[in-house]
């Protein structure tokens, strides 16, 4: 057992070794555990986020221990600021092999009382900055017959629930765009892939409630520790699909809105009063 595991994480680091890595939100979460895990396979990492401190921090750490990273603080909700980062990127020497589109945030409460700035905050991030880049990325990629584009979405693009319904949206854009383009690109040898995550304990939850909602987002007392959410991509660089679901067993939940919609309907106001006392 502990041998064919030893044996997948070579194969693993073979595959990801001396390839170039951009990744979103890289100063936190998700992306940071990433950092250090594809760079400790053997990857160079260009990071990107706003805080630059943090960043430093984990190039800190990585070039530590031997590895490669680049950072480049970027406020992916400032179209100009993405615009500079694109730029940046198109001039780098080593063109990137796989681009992640990690960075994204929430914020849970009424749709109603949501603040315009954070509304349009998410479509920049979750939306904009993902297809920006993208489409700024891919046609290299394209033309070499090689790259992967992944992705991070959540079980909400396809299972929205009350409080979140701005996130849950930009998600199933994430979500639908990643589809179509998969079967758009099908035999040109770029890989396409959105990784739908339940709940990783990460700031995502104290950034969705650091905006004065007052409320507890739900899913959180569930959510896997970061290390499993960022072994599941590594094996999704390893072995490309289309989607997959971390943990696995969450596939359910499109089921879930399928046959049981109705339900929730029904019980979602009363699961989002019960929240704001
Ligand atoms: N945690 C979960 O339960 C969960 C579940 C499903 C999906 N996801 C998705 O996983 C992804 C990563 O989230 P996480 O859980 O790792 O949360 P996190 O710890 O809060 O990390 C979010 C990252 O996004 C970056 N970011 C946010 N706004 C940005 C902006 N305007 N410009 C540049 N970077 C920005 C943050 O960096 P700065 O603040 O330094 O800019 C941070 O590095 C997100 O797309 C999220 O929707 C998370």
């Amino acid at each position: 057992m502990e041998e064919a595991y030893y044996s997948q994480r070579l194969c693993m680091k073979n595959k990801i070794s001396g390839k170039t890595v951009l990744i979103t939100g890289a100063s936190s979460g998700i992306g940071r555990q990433l950092a250090f895990d594809l760079a400790a396979a053997g990857a160079q990492v260009l990071l990107i986020a706003r805080r630059r401190e943090r960043l430093r921090a984990v190039q800190q750490q990585i070039e530590i221990a031997g590895g490669k990273a680049g950072i480049w603080k970027c406020d992916l909700a400032d179209r100009n600021a993405r615009q500079d980062l694109i730029a940046h990127i198109l001039l780098e020497e080593n063109p990137i092999d796989i681009l992640i589109n990690n960075a994204g945030f929430g914020w849970y409460g009424y749709y109603s009382e949501m603040p315009g700035e954070i509304v349009s905050g998410i479509i920049e991030v979750n939306i904009n900055a993902m297809l920006e880049l993208t489409r700024a990325i891919l046609p290299g990629m394209r033309d070499r017959g090689k790259g992967h584009i992944i992705n991070i979405g959540s079980i909400a693009g396809g299972f929205p629930n009350q409080g979140v319904a701005v996130y849950s949206a930009s998600k199933a854009f994430l979500d639908a765009f990643t589809t179509a383009l998969h079967r758009e690109l099908r035999g040109s040898g770029v890989q396409v892939s959105v990784a739908r995550f339940g709940p990783v304990k990460t700031e995502f939850f104290d950034s969705a409630r650091s905006i004065e909602n007052g409320r507890r987002v739900p899913g959180e007392i569930f959510s896997i520790p970061v290390e499993r959410a960022a072994r599941a991509i590594e094996r999704l660089m390893f072995r490309p699909q289309r989607v997959i679901y971390v943990p696995a067993y969450l596939q359910i939940t499109r089921l879930v809105e399928n046959l049981f919609g109705g339900l929730i309907d029904r019980m979602g106001p009363l699961l989002l009063k019960h929240r704001v006392e």
